[in-house]
């Protein structure tokens, strides 16, 4: 663990999506393990909290959640430190921490936003990256965590209509919230899974062309899940680790310059933006 206190406060990194099944959770513990591949520190923090899947995607079996720093905050104030909470995850001299999600609904129920936001802010303190999993739904503690976040990555799916129509909803809506353009960052994953809709059509629909697109590779992503080992850290080279840490780079501002000055375009008039106006 650190030993010192950072003098600034690390770069907070939100996925939030309006569909479930869409990725957050792969994708954060590849972000969390590039990064930390790169030699950052950093912590991923599992805001999934009644179904969080961190710990089964990294197979970690942790000994404390948020649901003990919970309880460490009411017994013990301040004194209470978050970062002996946390579980490590460590592949072949690849290091960074998880807050695991509570182990049971009750627990996960009871988390009370104010708390759950001040661990974060802690963390932040103490990491260079604090990546954050969430819920696919505006809840109070989702836009807590929206507000604070340095970067948040709104992650979409093109499969069925109504995925579409909610990725759009809550595009909307993430919009009304004013945040700096540099801050909202529109991820499309499983780019070329069979569907008759075009991408085309759907960066019109939202107005916005898709930040960064990632493939789709059941295989790998699936034997990624059963090893517990992200793709970013696998020997074997997959198209998808590869277009992960591509996403990465870009964020550390490593790769290609972020957003051309005329990358939002105008809504055309495809089928898609007809059913939706
Ligand atoms: N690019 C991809 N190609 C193929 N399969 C993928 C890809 N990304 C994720 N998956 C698969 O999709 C499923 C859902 O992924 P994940 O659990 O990360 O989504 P999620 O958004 O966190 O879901 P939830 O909202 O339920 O928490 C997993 O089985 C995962 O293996
Ligand atoms: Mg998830």
């Amino acid at each position: 663990m650190l030993e010192l206190e950072k003098e600034v406060n690390g770069v907070v990194i939100t996925f939030f999506s309006t569909a479930s099944a869409v990725g957050k959770t792969l994708i954060s513990c590849n972000m969390a393990s590039e990064l930390a591949r790169q030699g950052k520190s950093v912590c991923l923090v599992d805001y999934d909290l009644q179904f969080g899947d961190v710990c089964n995607y990294l197979q970690l079996l942790p000994k404390n959640t948020i649901a003990d720093v919970q309880r460490g905050f009411t017994l013990q104030g301040d004194a209470c430190h978050v970062e002996e909470y946390l579980t490590p995850y460590e592949y072949r001299g690849v290091l960074f921490y998880v807050m695991a999600a509570p182990r049971k609904l009750e627990e996960a129920y009871n988390i009370k936003t104010e708390y759950a936001i001040k661990v974060i802010r802690q963390l932040q303190l103490k990491f260079d990256y604090v990546i954050v999993d969430t819920t696919s739904m505006f809840s109070v503690l989702n836009l807590d965590l929206l507000d604070m976040s340095t970067i948040v990555t709104f992650l979409g799916i093109v499969d069925f209509i109504p995925t579409i129509k909610n990725m759009k909803i809550g595009r909307n809506t993430l919009n009304e919230l004013n945040y700096d353009r540099q801050k909202l960052r529109l991820v499309l994953n499983r780019s070329n899974a069979k569907t008759r809709i075009s991408i085309d059509d759907v960066e019109k629909l939202l107005g916005e062309e898709f930040y960064h697109i990632l493939p789709n590779d059941f295989r790998a992503a699936s034997q990624s899940i059963k090893d517990g080992i992200p793709l970013v850290l696998k020997q074997e080279h997959t198209e998808l680790g590869e277009a992960l840490r591509d996403l990465v780079l870009r964020y550390t501002n490593q790769g290609q310059m972020d957003f051309e000055e005329d990358d939002a375009e105008e809504a055309g008039e495809s089928w898609l933006s007809r059913i939706f106006s």
